[in-house]
């Protein structure tokens, strides 16, 4: 009996390869796509979280080299506009490209229903739109945390309930099924 014990502990942990970092692996992490604008500047971004409920503040993760890492130290507001998941292959190609080097406004095609108080893009395809100010920031690896009040949230009439996750590696994916858990008597 002892034995068989031992036997089914090992065979639990044989069924998993392990790393030390996130460059070889391929496992399945779907997170929520955006566009991250700072000014009419456009980036792809699944890196971010909500922080706060209220006041409700959210916080996105922006590696250094990134232009819009240089937009919002200078700037300070961003939106974060999130598209169906039809948009990939736009999205997809913004984050292959840099700012600085392209206006990827232009080459995205995408429509721009107006601006925030601070001149940043809102984008007419986005179900909903988070209007962003930073309130505070946070370096710690190759990614800076800006933490940001969101001061307005636009929510568009007609929702597509085809969010975009992204994976990594290029694989982006919706939701299929939506289930509520029942309530606990
Ligand atoms: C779906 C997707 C999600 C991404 N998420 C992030 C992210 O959360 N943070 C980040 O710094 N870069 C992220 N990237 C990479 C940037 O979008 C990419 O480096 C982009 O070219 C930067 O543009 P910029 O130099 O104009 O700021 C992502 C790329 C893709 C395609």
């Amino acid at each position: 009996m002892e034995n068989k014990t031992k036997d089914s502990k090992k065979d639990i942990k044989s069924i998993f390869n392990i790393y030390t970092n996130l460059g070889e692996i391929t496992h399945l992490q779907p997170r929520l796509v955006a566009l991250l604008a700072c000014g009419e500047n456009l980036m792809p971004a699944s890196w971010h979280m909500p922080t706060s409920k209220s006041p409700f503040r959210y916080a996105v993760a922006v590696r250094e080299e990134n232009y819009t890492h240089t937009l919002l130290e200078k700037n300070g507001s961003f939106t974060l506009n999130f598209l169906p998941f039809n948009y990939y292959e736009i999205v997809d190609k913004l984050g292959r490209i840099h700012g600085d080097k392209e206006d990827k406004l232009t080459l995205s095609g995408l429509e721009v229903e107006e601006k925030d108080t601070h001149n940043n893009v809102l984008l007419s395809a986005s179900d909903f739109i988070y209007a962003c100010e930073v309130c505070d920031r946070y370096k710690n690896g190759d990614h800076t945390i800006f933490i940001a009040d969101v001061v307005k949230i636009y929510v568009n009439e007609t929702q597509s309930n085809q969010p975009m996750l992204f994976s990594g590696r290029g694989r982006y994916m919706t939701i299929s099924k939506v289930l509520r858990a029942p309530k606990p008597q």
